[in-house]
């Protein structure tokens, strides 16, 4: 086991909804501590260069417009194989397909709009962290 970090998103369909506690609250509860977090609203540029490994994706352009859509709330989270934890707290990318008492399970509206992101390995969340934080705002 490793202290790990990861970086997660509140999305847009989530702030909306005024979900943004219950769903800090289950990363807690899942034994994630969050370390650094703000509520930002995204710009079309930023959205398109977070996910730009899915540029060539057809959901693409559908992505970006919602994650501008509203305001998001970014966070860093730290604890015991973080990145792996917070994929198992959050469920599958299709809430249809997650597991009952997971994030998207519970909130997700669609394959789309579905509450939350979680980086998906070492690399991915070092550098999404490094994307919207400075070293300074992580408080572990
Ligand atoms: O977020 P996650 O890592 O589970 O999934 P992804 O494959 O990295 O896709 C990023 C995001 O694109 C998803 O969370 C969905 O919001 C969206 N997506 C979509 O709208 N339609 C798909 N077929 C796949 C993903
Ligand atoms: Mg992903």
């Amino acid at each position: 086991m490793a202290l790990e970090r990861t970086f997660s998103i509140v999305k847009p369909d989530a702030t909306k909804r005024n979900l943004t506690g219950k769903i800090c609250a289950m990363l807690e509860d899942g034994g994630l501590r969050i370390i650094a977090q703000k509520r930002i609203q995204l710009t079309l540029a930023q959205a398109q260069e977070f996910y730009s490994v899915h540029a060539e994706r057809p959901f693409y352009d559908e992505l970006c417009e919602f994650m501008v859509s509203e305001p998001i709330v970014v966070q860093v989270l730290e604890g015991e194989n973080a990145i792996l934890r917070n994929r198992e707290i959050m469920g599958a990318t299709n809430p249809a397909d997650a597991e009952e008492g997971t994030i998207r399970k519970t909130h997700a509206l669609s394959l789309g709009e579905n509450s939350i992101h979680g980086s998906d390995a070492p690399e991915t969340a070092a550098e999404e962290i490094a994307y919207f934080f400075a070293g300074l705002e992580l408080v572990g």
